[in-house]
Order: structure tokens, then sequence, then C-alpha cells
């Protein structure tokens, strides 16, 4: 039992890997952002228990964001992240600078996704999952893991992250786990450390409105139920970005409730962008 060691290269990482990678050990992946919550612990104890040896990154990709003043009030929170931490065996915690990852201005991904970027979050946040794919494949080739721990949360995140390491070839089960909620049912995010009371309390609304929609399912057309969840939602005080039934495998919209789907919103809160998803049943 070895308890967490911090690592800022990529050769120190690779140091600290060595004697598991000799001994032919499973090594599990969780990268983060930091600002690590209950969410994110979750992902970790998943990796914990079915790998060896378990990498946690911390490092705010700066290609993922399509705003320079999101990026700057990204939470940033090292030392109580790793304080969260520290209780955990057999964890390496990498926490690389910018140009410890970037080294030789890597290029974007050259993947086709088929549109899987353009939809959703694609559409609002343009290049954003250029750069989750971009640092994803860095961290992939760096950490060579056996399985990569991914939060259901992040639905198009977790559809992407599974193309690519498909058009990579890259032996990485992708392991997509369940979205950790607080007690309203507002999706765990980093990003709540930048809400009031207030505002988390009305951000409730998202997951009210995804239930609405688990519950009103069957009874509606799409088209309809989409245009009734709608204005469930803005009974509340948010900013309505959208708010998608669409098909689980591609998010393409759907034609008819037999397929597979998935309701996904995003919307403000304030200054803050929240997202959240239900596979429906
Ligand atoms: O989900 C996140 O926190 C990020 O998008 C990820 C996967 C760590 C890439 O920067």
């Amino acid at each position: 039992m070895i308890p967490p060691t911090i690592v800022a290269s990529r050769n120190d990482l690779n140091t600290a890997l060595l004697s598991w990678r000799i001994a032919n050990k499973s090594i599990g992946f969780v990268p983060t952002m930091g600002a690590l919550h209950a969410g994110h612990i979750s992902l970790i104890q998943e990796a914990v228990m079915t790998c060896d040896v378990v990498v946690v990154s911390i490092f705010v990709n700066p290609t993922q964001f399509n705003k320079a003043e999101d990026l700057a009030q990204y939470p940033k929170t090292l030392e109580a992240d790793l304080l969260l931490l520290k209780n955990f065996t057999n964890v390496i915690i990498f926490v690389p600078e910018v140009s410890e990852i970037y080294q030789n201005n890597v290029l974007p991904t050259q993947i086709d996704f088929n549109s899987i970027c353009e939809r959703l979050e694609g559409k609002f946040r343009p290049g954003h999952f250029d750069g989750v794919a971009q640092v994803v494949e860095i961290l992939f080739k760096i950490v060579q893991p056996q399985k990569a721990f991914f939060g259901q949360k992040d639905y198009q995140q977790v559809l992407v992250v599974k193309k690519l390491v498909k058009a990579l070839e890259l032996p990485i089960e992708i392991v997509a786990c369940s979205t950790k909620r607080e007690l309203n049912g507002l999706a765990m995010s980093s990003r709540n450390l930048l809400l009031s009371e207030q505002e988390i309390k009305d951000a409730e609304i998202i997951w009210k409105t995804l239930c609405f929609v688990q519950e009103k399912k069957d009874k509606y057309s799409i088209i309809t139920l989409q245009k009734l969840a709608t204005d469930f939602f803005n009974e509340g005080s948010l900013c309505l970005e959208y708010l998608e039934i669409v098909n689980a495998a591609d998010l393409s919209p759907i034609k008819d409730w037999e397929e597979d789907c998935v309701c996904c919103i995003a919307a403000f809160c304030g200054k803050v962008r929240l997202i959240d998803n239900l596979v429906l049943n």
C-alpha cells in the first residue's frame, strides 16, 4: 500500500509507473481538471477498485475553453484537491504545467468524429471537443492506461473519447460512471463552486426538468414533450441554451421513442454554464 505520489513531469510519471509496468500491473486513469468533488472521488474509487495503480491527472486544459473568461474563472483548488486524495493508496497524482503537456506545438487531433462534436455542446462551444480530444490523446499516450474513467455527466465527452480510442486503436477501456448529485439533484461539477447558495437552489430546475421528461415520455410526441419540458424549465430562473432529446449513440435528433435516447440540457445559472443529461428508459 503506497500513499499518493505527486509528479509534475512526464519523466517522473514514467519513473513512478515503471515498477508497475514491469510487474504487468493494470493502470487506471482518471483525467480531471481539478476542483475535485464527490463525483471525481467516486471515479477514483471505482478506478482503485478495478486497477492495481491509478493515475489521477489534474490539469486545466486551456485548449478546450472557447472563451478566455471561462478559463480564467475556472476554479483552481490544488491544495484542497491534494488533501482530498491524501488517503488513497496506489495512486499517482499527475499535475503537469501547460508546457509539459503541449511540448512541441501539438496539432489538434485529425479524427473524423462524424458530427458528434458539432451537436449540442459543439454548437455552443466551437472547438471545445477538439481541445478535449487533443489533451485526452496526449494524456492517454503519456499514461498508457488499460482503463480510463469518465463521468456520465459529460455524456457527449464520453462519446467523443470512445470514438477517439477506436479511431486511434488504443487498447484502453473507457468506463463511464454514473453522475453524482447534490441532495436537490444538481449534478456535481467543479463549476458548482462558482454558484451562490441561491443559485444552487435555482439550478435544481435542471434535474427536475430531466425527471419531468422521463415521467412524460411515451405520453407525448417528441416535439411536444420537448416544448412542454422547455416551458417547464423556463418557469425557473435559469437561461436555457438547449434542451434536446437525442439518439443516445450519435446525438442525432430521434424520430420515435423506440430509439435509445438521452435528454441533454445546457443552461446558464447567472454567469455559470451548467450541463446535465438523463438517459431515458
Ligand atoms: O472532463 C474533464 O474534466 C476534462 O474535459 C478532461 C477529460 C479532464 C480533459 O481536460
